[in-house]
């Protein structure tokens, strides 16, 4: 088990010393070590069990501390970060060589974030580097959301936690570069894409893959639960699998017929049903059930955002 506390001293002190130590953010939360020093940034693939060919995010404490890590930020992509930070946006920009190559897989560009949560822009402003941090959870499982969560899935590796409560947003940031001087977004997320367009004009969007190597991280199966997840019609699926004992992870309605259900949101918030789809999936995985039965959301706004999610959390 870990330490769960609000302690930013503590943090402090076992990020100088290069340890780890699990940090909230608006997003989900993260597990954070120096990233300026590549002894600590390893520890972080070690504990996640992550492949060193997939990049990690470094959080900085505001647009200022941006140039001392980067080699400059094109006009477009600063007007997005002075509109969208602090919040879940990623910027992908030319690094400067003070990153370690582990922090970026070897690529050139470096992804880099200001995190929307109190207690984080805290520890941020009383350090001097910056924290590489990847979602807090075992290399392709479902994101945490909570302190709880990644003291359940990481406790045993890790000294402390910083408890910021629950993860405000739900979803990973959308991560952002450009490609020949064209907006490119890598992972839907966070910031709807609709709300980028307005200022930037209309993106391209990146599908996944196993091999791109602009976005060697964005695997197609991914936050993935341990137990099946079939997406379609539910009520439907209900008949194709009654011999199942079923969980149903739906967006508004309440479906009867399963042992266990979660509903994203009543009201059909898509930010409601963000912030609540990484604990449905948990819930689900550990309920008595033998399959997931899943809904997409319309493919607008953050539904967009969340049926990537899905998708991936389906693919095994
Ligand atoms: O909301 C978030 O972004 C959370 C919180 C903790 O900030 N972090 C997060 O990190 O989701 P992670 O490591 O789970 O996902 C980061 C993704 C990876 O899929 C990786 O491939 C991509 O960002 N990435 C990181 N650096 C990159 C780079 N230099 N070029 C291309 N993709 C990069
Ligand atoms: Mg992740």
């Amino acid at each position: 088990m870990a330490e769960i506390g609000k302690d930013i001293a503590k943090a402090k002190a076992i990020l100088e010393a290069g340890g780890l130590v699990g940090i909230p953010t608006e997003t989900v939360y993260g597990l954070a070590a120096n990233a300026l020093d590549a002894e600590a940034v390893a520890k972080i693939f070690e504990v996640k069990n992550r492949p060193e060919f997939d990049p990690l995010i470094i959080h900085v404490s505001s647009m200022q501390q941006v140039v001392k890590y980067t080699e400059g930020i094109h006009p477009i992509l600063e007007s997005l970060g002075t509109i969208f930070w602090p919040g879940p946006l990623t910027l992908l920009l030319p690094r400067k060589s003070i990153i370690p190559d582990l922090v970026t897989s070897g690529l050139d560009h470096v992804a880099v974030r200001v995190p929307q949560h109190p207690l984080t822009l805290g520890l941020l402003a009383n350090l001097d580097f910056p924290l590489a941090a990847p979602s807090a959870n075992p290399f392709g499982y479902i994101s945490p959301t909570t302190a709880a969560h990644v003291d359940d899935q990481l406790g045993d590796m890790i000294p402390y936690v910083l408890d910021g409560g629950n993860s405000e947003v739900g979803l990973e940031s959308t991560i952002i570069g450009l490609e020949e001087e064209q907006i490119t977004i890598y992972r839907l997320g966070g910031v709807d894409v609709g709300d980028i367009e307005k200022i930037v004009g209309p993106v391209t969007i990146m599908s996944h893959s196993s091999s791109n190597p602009k976005s060697p991280g964005m695997l197609k199966s991914h936050y993935a639960p341990r137990k099946k997840v079939i997406l379609g019609d539910i009520a439907k699926n209900l008949g194709v699998y009654k011999n199942e004992k079923i969980g149903i992870l739906s967006f508004t309605s309440q479906y009867t017929g399963g042992q266990e259900s979660f509903v994203l949101s009543e009201r059909g918030s898509y930010a409601e049903a963000a912030k609540n789809l990484f604990t449905a999936l948990r819930f689900l995985d550990q309920a008595d059930v033998s399959l997931i039965l899943a809904e997409l959301l319309p493919e607008e706004n953050l539904g967009r955002a969340i049926n990537d999610r899905l998708r991936r959390a389906s693919v095994k």
